[in-house]
């Protein structure tokens, strides 16, 4: 760092010079403006510094003509940077060769040293670090020389993120399933339990590589899940968490577009209580509803509660579409409890293909699962879990799509757990207060490449110049005999480039479709065996 003061003295004095001469030469008035704008700029930035630097390039080459070569292409790069090399010859190179070491550089003479703003000369500064490997997380390779590193995109104790939900963006086709199946099966495999909520049926596959361990709940259309938000086992399962979720519910169900206050609240959950002292089994949303129904008179009355604070007749009308002969009333239906398949296993899989177009069915859907995964799934909140929707991005234009999703941010709050979103494009979020706590709660983030631009990705995630400019260096090569994909991750504020290349074993499990996918599974009906028919799949490949 050089002595600021002194050389714009020195830049003062030559303007001064030339000032005087510039009658004499249009030369000397071109470098007078040239000086005087760069006087200018570091009188204008306070945080300039003046430095001088040293920049020198090594190569070599068994063959004198390749020299040549190299030479003149470091000539023309430099050219178009406005900077003209010097070229040492003979003896007078090994002064370079010398003192190009930590701590020699107090050799080189004033000649070898260019001054300069500090900016400028950091774009000579290459400094080149390898990734860093964080103590747990999840193996992505560095793009560079495609070395294994982990990732520690969990944050254990929130020291880079303080909710550790996570978003992967990218056109169709670019491998954001192929990602999540990668980060998910790792989580998996180091005991994360896993609720997967697909529309796209990308997950089976990898799901059958642990039988024993997972369960596929399918929504057929005109059937329910077999889900009872009602169930309990015994009394003793009424604590007062359940019946926290469950007024939850109700008023998601209910009244999903209003602020539920606290007087309302602790309405329901009077309600709810009577419910459950005043019934011993069978207990259900239809038993909830006819309880209701026929206890209306006195029903406030009992329970001191004032009309304002829960309204029987809209309640009574409102649900009225979820029960008895109502047009969603088969939702609720429970001939037989499914809790039993779903509450010891780790991996779930909710494959709703069948809904997709019916807003109203997928959201009641979303909320049911939802309460699934409080009562069973995820009795024990410090029980690690994640959550993943994928295929989601056209229904979440629908506000009571979107606002289910968002009931599982809230809800994930309390629990040892993140919710993934896999979208194409971030504007599948509609511009609203909805997606903003959402976004606002999603600190993780992958984007895969888009041929399209990352504009829109900048601007809502505010992201920086440096992350955009990460984002434009993405690379993939599906093509290839070495497939992989590129990916940006943010996590908090840091930001890296990160590959994806796995062992073929791995790739023919992740596949979810095409001509190598058919194969494999055909395989897979052969033996019901998915780690046999990957093994025997990729021998032969
Ligand atoms: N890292 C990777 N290495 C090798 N192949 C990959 C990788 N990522 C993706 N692919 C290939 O690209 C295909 C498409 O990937 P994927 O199904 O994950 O895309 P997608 O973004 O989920 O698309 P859609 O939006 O249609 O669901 C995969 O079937 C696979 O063949
Ligand atoms: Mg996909």
């Amino acid at each position: 760092l050089d002595d600021k003061q002194k050389w714009r003295k020195l830049l003062d004095k030559k303007i001064e010079e030339l000032n005087k001469s510039s009658n004499f030469g249009s030369q000397n008035k071109v470098v007078l403006g040239k000086i005087q704008h760069i006087l200018d700029q570091i009188n204008a930035d306070d945080n300039a510094r003046i430095i001088r630097g040293h920049l020198n390039i090594a190569y070599w080459s068994k063959d004198a003509k390749e020299l040549d070569k190299i030479t003149s292409k470091i000539k023309t790069e430099f050219k178009e940077l406005d900077i003209i090399p010097y070229y040492p010859r003979g003896e007078e190179r090994k002064n370079y060769i010398l003192n190009s070491y930590c701590c020699f550089s107090s050799n080189f003479s004033n000649n070898d040293l260019y001054v300069t703003d500090l900016k400028h000369a950091l774009c000579l500064f290459i400094n080149n670090t390898n990734y860093k490997s964080d103590a747990t997380g999840i193996i992505f390779n560095d793009r560079e020389h495609n070395i294994p590193v982990l990732k520690d995109v969990w944050d254990e104790r929130k020291k880079r993120i303080k909710a550790r939900n996570f978003a992967i963006f990218a056109p169709t086709g670019e491998g954001k399933s192929f990602l999540a199946n990668n980060i998910l099966r790792q989580y998996f495999e180091s005991g994360v339990r896993l609720v997967i909520i697909d529309l796209g049926g990308s997950y089976t596959k990898f799901a059958k590589l642990y039988p024993e361990k997972y369960t596929v709940l399918r929504y057929e259309s005109g059937k329910n899940l077999g889900i009872n938000p009602f169930y309990i086992s015994n009394a003793n399962d009424l604590t007062p968490e359940r019946l926290e979720d469950l007024s939850v519910f109700l008023f998601e169900l209910f009244a999903s577009d209003l602020k539920v206050t606290k007087a309302q609240s602790v309405s329901v959950k009077k309600i709810l209580r009577h419910y459950y002292d005043s019934t011993s089994e069978n207990h259900s949303l239809d038993g909830f509803y006819s309880f209701i129904e026929r206890n209306q008179k006195d029903l406030l009355d009992t329970l001191k509660i004032h009309p304002d604070y829960f309204n029987v007749t809209s309640f009574l009308h409102v649900m009225s579409e979820y029960v008895g002969d109502g047009l969603y009333s088969f939702l609720f239906e429970v001939s037989e409890d499914q809790t039993y398949k779903i509450e010891d296993k780790r991996l779930i899989v909710f494959e709703l293909d069948e809904v997709k177009d019916n807003k109203e069915i997928l959201s009641v859907m979303l909320k049911l699962i939802k309460s699934a995964i409080q009562s069973t799934i995820w009795k024990n909140r410090a029980e690690k879990g994640i959550i993943l929707f994928d295929e989601f991005a056209k229904q979440l234009k629908f506000d009571n799509v979107l606002e289910s999703v968002e009931f599982y941010y809230q809800a994930i709050r309390k629990q040892n757990g993140a919710i993934g979103i896999i979208l194409q494009s971030i504007n599948q979020l509609p511009n609203n207060s909805t997606s903003a706590s959402i976004l606002e709660n999603t600190q993780v983030i992958y984007s895969l490449n888009n041929e399209k631009g990352y504009d829109e990705l900048v601007k809502r995630l505010n992201l920086s110049s440096h992350d955009l400019n990460q984002l434009k260096s993405i690379k993939n090569n599906l093509s290839g005999p070495r497939k992989y994909t590129e990916m940006f991750i943010k996590i908090g504020r840091e930001s890296n480039i990160f590959r994806l290349e796995v062992p073929k074993e791995v790739y023919a499990a992740y596949l979810t479709d095409g001509k190598e996918n058919e194969e494999i599974m055909k395989l897979y009906e052969e033996h019901q065996d998915m780690e046999k028919a990957i093994i025997q799949y990729t021998s032969k490949t």
